[in-house]
């Protein structure tokens, strides 16, 4: 499985990069907002810290500015993802920029059949939003479940790319029914690393090995 950090802080990034575990990052025009930085700067730079996929999401909504935006975007550098809505103009742009050898993340994506076109269209990734999805009521994980289900049926290569995950347990569900990716806060993904007994653990043996008036290097 493949962890994405979903944020535009670059500090965040670098730290999480230096573990090895980052493949990715996405971001969307909140983060962007929320860095208070330049957009096209921001992700120049984001791009520069990690080797995999830099989801950059357009704002246009129709074809044409979509496609001119995208051209604006996939020229910063060559690990860019072009993040599109999942609209029929974004989907019309997807099969474009996919054919052309740009990788595109299809966002916004709140139902199985909305997944299905994505991955007709092409997409490298589809991005569905399970915690939105769980805070109107509806079963973000049964959607993963579905789309998962229709991909392998059709052999799909378009990648599953869980975003909006809240908390490791999004993540545990997510890795359960195969997901290619999830994307989630930094908090959330160091988080994972996390237990109480390991802590506790840790400091029992460390008490203990001080006793022993022992060093190693
Ligand atoms: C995904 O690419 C989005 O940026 C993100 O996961 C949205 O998450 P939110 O619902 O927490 O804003």
């Amino acid at each position: 499985m493949k962890f994405f950090v979903d944020t535009a802080d670059v500090a965040d990034i670098a730290d999480l990069a230096a573990t090895g575990l980052l493949d990715g990052v996405t971001t969307n025009p909140s983060l962007i907002h929320k860095s208070g930085r330049p957009f096209l700067e921001v992700v120049k730079e984001i791009c520069g810290l990690v080797e995999g996929p830099v989801s950059a999401e357009v704002v246009a909504t129709d074809y044409e500015s979509m496609l001119r935006e995208a051209d604006v975007v996939r020229a910063l550098a060559d690990n860019v993802c072009v993040k599109l809505p999942l609209t029929l103009d974004g989907l019309k742009a997807c099969r474009k920029l996919t054919s052309e050898g740009t990788q595109v993340n299809v966002t916004l994506c709140f139902s199985a059949t909305q997944a299905l076109l994505a991955a007709k269209a092409g997409a490298t990734f589809i991005s569905p939003f399970v915690g939105r999805h769980d805070d109107v009521g509806f079963d973000g994980m049964q959607l993963i479940d579905d789309i998962r289900l229709i991909y392998d049926n059709y052999d799909y290569e378009t990648q599953i790319l869980v975003a909006s995950v809240r908390h490791p347990v999004h993540i545990l569900e997510a890795a359960k029914i195969g997901a290619d990716v999830v994307t989630a806060p930094p908090a959330v993904l160091r988080a994972l690393a996390r237990h109480p007994l390991t802590d506790r653990g840790l400091e029992l043996f460390l008490a203990d090995w001080a006793k022993t008036g022992q060093t190693i290097a």
